[in-house]
């Protein structure tokens, strides 16, 4: 039985994301998957690397058991809106601190490349943003979807990953919230 992790990255709970995350999570348990979420403005977290990764931050018990889950996982659901052009800034810190070397990845001592620690997992971002989805493409070189498809979550070894963007979701009818959390409840479902 698969076995998801939803990471549910808007801080705000009355948010889309946080609607969409908890409707994928609805599909999910209709499938029998193995199914856990985590709301990460519940994490008691320092969001902050202080010494990058030359001193070692003592991690916090919440931090320990996200690096236990995400071992334990085989599919990781990341719910986030898009802000500055990126994560916000707590689904940033939680990268920072939880992706470590050594967990995530682990550079080769040759300096010629890494090893992905966390392969045999794969991977789907869903995510809002308030412009129209090709004002990204066109404009911002995709960027987003280009740092956490390539620059985090390839980095680390989640292959698969695919993605399910929302865009025009600060005035998006109702009509149309609607049909977006019927594809998160069938995302959910099918384990996307
Ligand atoms: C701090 C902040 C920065 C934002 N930056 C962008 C941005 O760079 N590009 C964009 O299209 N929308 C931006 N937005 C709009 C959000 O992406 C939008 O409100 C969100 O995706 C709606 O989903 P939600 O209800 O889950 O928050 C920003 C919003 C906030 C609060």
């Amino acid at each position: 039985m698969k076995k998801i992790l939803i990471l549910n990255a808007n801080p705000d709970e009355d948010s889309l994301c946080n609607a969409l995350a908890y409707k994928y999570l609805e599909g999910a348990k209709k499938s029998d998957y193995k199914i856990k979420i985590v709301n990460l403005r519940e994490l008691d977290f320092d969001p902050i690397l202080h010494h990058g990764y030359n001193k070692v931050q003592e991690l916090e018990d919440d931090l320990k058991e996200q690096q236990e889950l995400i071992k334990w996982c085989e599919h990781l659901v990341i719910v986030a809106p898009l802000w500055w052009g990126s994560v916000p800034a707590l689904l940033k810190g939680y990268f920072d601190r939880v992706l470590l070397p050594g967990f995530a990845f682990k550079f080769k001592p040759d300096g010629k490349g890494w090893d992905k620690l966390l392969t045999g997992r794969s991977s789907t971002v869903i995510y809002t943003q308030g412009a129209p989805f090709f004002f990204s493409f066109l404009f911002m070189g995709d960027a987003f979807w280009k740092i956490l498809n390539k620059a985090v979550l390839d980095f680390c070894g989640f292959k698969p990953v695919k993605r399910f963007a929302l865009g025009g979701a600060s005035k998006a009818s109702e009509k149309k919230r609607e049909e977006w959390l019927e594809k998160a409840y069938f995302l959910g479902l099918k384990g996307y």
